[in-house]
């Protein structure tokens, strides 16, 4: 167990487990615009804290099989507190997705392989290749500009991964070339690789689809999205864009407008994290033609994803582990979404980690979309091994 380094240089930890002859490590990454609901990933934010918390109790763990996923991770709440306020959440991710890999080892199996043998298969879940659903242009918590919306998204359709990601990789470039020739805009990019180009909300659509549409000419269809992080500028019982103050009512409207007029394949937290009515308005005028995704909403948690169904919120729901911080709860979560048809998107956070452990339970989940950034070497990370395994499954 170490502390380490994430892609911002904030301090996140990597787990080591060492079974009789093989051992096996995750790392686990941080968030920028944490959902309210998630379990705390480390006491107080404090990674030594965790770590010193985590020495005291981690004998519990001694002994138990890599393969005995249940048994790790029900330890890992004994021992970890309430949501995980003691020993962390990122902690306890770390474990949990380590001791998958500790056994992937021993079965000389690869990780997505073992995770869909050993759990997914029994619940009538098929592997699949996802879909990359990659950050293009970055704006709200995570850049702080004119845009109000935190990421503007493309994904390709109907192609292989491999060549979906060089897609979605000459979108970004052209993109780059487009606002510093053409419009002489001084450009750089966030956390997760995304540009930031200064400009508001609607004009950064239009962009994006402009330049998504250059992809046809390599006979891609590359289609629009957008994670509206929504929670994020919910204040006072409005959303406060930067250009404009919408009630709830208003909102849902607006986002409708915007899903039509950019015909959008995913439309992640509209509304605010805990309005399942306002997601459930969405999801009846656009859930035919769009995939209206919870995050913030759901924070990958059984009960939340409950009430979403109770309510049918939405047709889509965002899967990232350290939201709830063992793989047990989170394969609950894939069944479950499986079960009513509600479509999974492994995600990445805005502080990564060269991990790629969300390729595998991408496929292993039978993931249709997994979102991470399209640049940067700690995304990257994650669309190479899916082209692996891509080849591996072909
Ligand atoms: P986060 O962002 O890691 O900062 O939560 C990713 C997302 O909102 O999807
Ligand atoms: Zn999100």
């Amino acid at each position: 167990m170490r502390k380490i380094l994430d892609s911002r240089g904030g301090f996140t930890v990597e787990v080591s487990l060492r079974g009789k002859k093989k051992g096996a490590r995750a790392m686990v990454p941080n968030s920028t615009s944490t959902g309210s609901h998630e379990v705390f990933a480390f006491p107080d934010g404090d990674v030594d804290l965790a770590l010193s918390n985590f020495a005291k109790v981690k004998g519990e763990l001694i002994g138990i099989g890599a393969s005995e996923q249940e048994a790790i991770d029900s330890t890992l709440h004994k021992i970890g507190g309430e949501r995980f306020g003691v020993i962390g959440g990122n902690i306890a991710t770390g474990v949990s997705v380590a001791a998958a890999r500790l056994a992937a080892a021993v079965e000389e199996m690869e990780l997505y392989e073992y995770v869909h043998e050993s759990f997914m298969r029994k619940l009538g879940v098929k592997k699949r290749i996802p879909r990359p659903l990659g950050n293009l242009i970055g704006g709200g918590a995570h850049s702080r500009n004119r845009m109000s919306i935190q990421e503007i998204l493309i994904s390709p359709s109907g192609v292989s991964f491999a060549r979906g990601i060089s897609a979605n990789a000459s979108v970004h470039k052209a993109l780059g070339e487009h606002l510093s020739r053409e419009l002489k805009i001084s450009t750089g990019v966030n956390v997760e690789g995304a540009w930031v180009s200064g400009l508001g909300d609607e004009e950064n659509l239009a962009l994006a689809s402009e330049m998504a549409g250059l992809a046809e000419e390599q006979g891609v269809d590359v289609q629009i999205g957008a994670d509206f992080a929504a929670s994020e500028y919910f204040k006072n019982g409005k959303y406060e864009y930067q250009d404009r103050k919408l009630s709830p009512a208003e909102n849902a409207e607006f986002i409708e407008e915007l899903a039509g007029e950019f015909e959008m394949a995913v439309v992640e937290d509209p509304m605010n994290e805990d309005d399942y009515g306002g997601f459930a308005k969405i999801t009846r005028g656009i859930g035919k033609k769009s995939l209206v995704v919870g995050d913030d909403l759901y924070t990958t948690s059984i009960d939340r994803l409950r009430e979403g169904i109770r309510s049918r919120s939405t047709n889509g729901i965002l899967i990232k582990v350290n939201q709830i911080g063992t793989l047990s709860e989170t394969m609950e979560v894939i069944g479950l979404a499986h079960r009513h048809g509600i479509r999974t998107v492994v995600s990445h956070r805005s502080r990564e980690t060269t991990d790629d452990f969300i390729a595998h339970l991408a496929v292993a989940f039978g993931s249709e979309f997994i979102k991470t950034g399209i640049v940067g070497g700690e995304r990257v990370a994650k669309l190479n091994e899916l082209a692996r395994i891509e080849e591996l499954e072909s």
